[in-house]
């Protein structure tokens, strides 16, 4: 029989929790063999907050990469009060520190750090601008009278419009969109790209919700509607240098996702780009995957283009998949919502 494949020049993920301790050596082989670099998010327990301890997390991660993986940790660094202008500055020539995170306090893990009034942080964002430094953002305001739903929108409009407004050289990245309106305001935008992760491409509210409760679908920002779901797809089947992949992979060992009170997140590094190749393959858009997954996140990040390329095999049957990765705290479950996998990677 014919052999179908697919070769893509290595992917990237443009947003990922790799955790620390025994969690991150439990999950970091599914991020260093699936794709070419990463951009790590800072929300420890002890969040990034300076280069010193980006440099420390960076060895911490480095250490645990076999020789010979073709895999380049990219750092962020986590913006709060004690980020200075001129450690912004050194951010802007440092060989792995790409950009720096933005989370308004409250919106999601580890974030109590964060945000509570971004015009304080204007000073900081006008040395970014000047010195071509990228701010990623988290971006839902955390008011509790604004509902959960509606709390990227707003962010977008009562937030997001007045950083560009006051800053239109600043180039940010939306993290992890979720609706129609975001993909709109991001096609609007000249300085502004956005991260697309699997599970906001893949799942939506109704799928989480409606027939008992998914936990394994439980993350932030909140899955929203079909109708949402499907501009996003549009959005990442496009090719529009805009949109890029994010997986949001964030792993939480099943007891703290199965709680009265469970945690966000969503772990989908395992099976990331063979679900991102059945969602493309579809869509009868295979030929627009390497603009999602491999080229717009390097062009907006101004990073070489990869080379290489890596060979997917598509099998005639669905393969035996990981379900789950044991830790000593419990397992964390893989995001899976196709079920049956027929793509993986030719070693
Ligand atoms: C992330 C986490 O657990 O660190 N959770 C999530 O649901 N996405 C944090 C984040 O990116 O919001
Ligand atoms: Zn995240």
């Amino acid at each position: 029989m014919e052999k179908i494949f697919l070769d893509i020049l290595r992917p990237d993920d443009w947003h990922v929790h790799l955790r620390e301790g025994e969690m991150l050596s439990s999950v970091l082989p599914f991020t260093y063999e699936n794709f070419g670099s990463a951009l790590i998010m800072p929300n420890l327990d002890t969040p990034i907050t300076n280069i010193s301890l980006a440099d420390n997390y960076y060895n911490e991660i480095c250490k645990q990469i076999p020789k010979g993986a073709e895999f380049t940790p990219n750092m962020t660094l986590y913006l709060t009060n004690y980020l200075s202008k001129d450690e912004i500055r050194k951010v802007s020539t440092h060989k792995y520190i790409k950009a720096i995170k933005m989370y308004p306090k409250g919106a999601t893990t580890n974030s109590d750090s964060g945000i509570s009034d971004f015009k304080n942080f204007y000073h900081l964002f006008e040395v970014m601008e000047e010195s071509g430094v990228i701010l990623s953002i988290h971006g839902e305001v955390t008011d509790e009278k604004v509902d959960v739903f509606e709390r990227e929108s707003v962010f977008i409009e009562k937030v997001l419009t007045k950083i560009i407004k006051q800053f239109p050289n600043l180039k940010i990245v939306l993290e992890h969109i979720t609706s129609a309106d975001a993909v709109k305001f991001i096609n609007e935008q000249s300085m502004v790209a956005a991260t697309i992760t699997i599970h906001h491409l893949m799942v939506n509210r109704n799928i989480m919700l409606s027939k008992g409760i998914r936990p394994d679908f439980y993350c932030a920002p909140i899955l929203k509607t079909e109708y949402d779901r499907r501009a996003l797809v549009q959005a990442a089947i496009s090719g529009n240098r805009k949109f890029f992949l994010g997986t949001d992979s964030a792993p939480h060992v099943e007891g703290k996702k199965i709680a009265s009170c469970g945690c966000a997140g969503i772990f989908s590094s395992p099976l990331a780009i063979p679900l991102l190749i059945q969602l493309f393959e579809k869509h009868s858009s295979l030929k627009k995957i390497e603009p999602f997954v491999s080229k717009n996140g390097r062009a907006f990040y101004g990073l070489r283009q990869h080379k290489d390329r890596v060979r997917y095999v598509k099998r005639p049957k669905s393969i035996k998949v990981i379900k789950d990765i044991k830790t000593s705290d419990g397992k964390i479950t893989v995001f899976n919502p196709y079920g049956e996998i027929y793509w993986e990677k030719e070693n």
